[in-house]
């Protein structure tokens, strides 16, 4: 199996609490599949387009980097993304990374009827969040980073999509310290269902 991890948080590994999460997510995940390849894609370090008129026009053609990010992001078989929580979404590196792997006819189509229909079925994903706030019902209303991720990836036909989210991280620091070899436990073990 291929496996692309997606890292969006912009500090360092030691430092981002999304990374330091997926880091023993993939860790135990390496330790239960050892023939499967883990390819790590750090949008921060790699650098990641904002869709253009030139890049629009360029996918309508089928060339350019919409259809060669998408085309390489079909590869792979299950994905996993960190991603910090930010003004209750996700940061736009990751927002301007799924703006270029949406893309129709090789992700996903329209139906006769205008349905749109996924085309990565079968694959999966895992998404390991950070948020410095909880967001408890009715404020889960508006936490959206999940959400829109979530969506997005049944969008384009993945609907296995599990999650794991660190909350309090910032208002209650000491609290997180506390806890955080236990939430590493429960991290291992979703692991190694993924
Ligand atoms: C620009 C920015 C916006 C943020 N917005 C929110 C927010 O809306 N809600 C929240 O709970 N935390 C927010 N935070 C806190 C982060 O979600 C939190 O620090 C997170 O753990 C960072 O993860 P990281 O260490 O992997 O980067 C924000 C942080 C930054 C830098």
């Amino acid at each position: 199996m291929k496996v692309l991890y997606i890292k969006a948080s912009p500090k360092p590994k030691n430092e981002s609490i999304s990374h330091r999460i997926a880091e023993v997510f993939i860790e135990e995940y390496i330790k239960n599949n050892p023939e499967d390849i883990v390819t790590e894609l750090d949008l921060y370090d790699e650098g990641c387009q904002y869709v253009d008129y030139k890049i629009l026009c360029d996918s309508f053609e089928k060339k350019g980097v919409m259809v060669e990010t998408a085309k390489n992001f079909i590869e792979y078989d299950k994905f996993i993304i960190s991603s910090p929580m930010w003004n209750l979404s996700i940061p736009a590196i990751l927002k301007s990374y799924i703006d270029l792997i949406a893309v129709k006819g090789i992700t996903f189509k329209y139906s006769k009827l205008g349905m749109p229909i996924g085309l990565m079925k079968g694959k999966k994903a895992f998404y390991l969040g950070s948020r410095g706030g909880a967001y408890p019902f009715p404020l889960s209303l508006i936490a959206l980073d999940i959400k829109y991720v979530k969506f997005i990836f049944k969008f384009i036909g993945i609907k296995n999509f599990k999650s794991f989210i660190l909350e309090n991280v910032d208002k209650l620091p000491e609290k997180t310290k506390q806890n955080f070899e236990k939430n590493l436990e429960k991290v291992r073990k979703a692991s190694k269902k993924f």
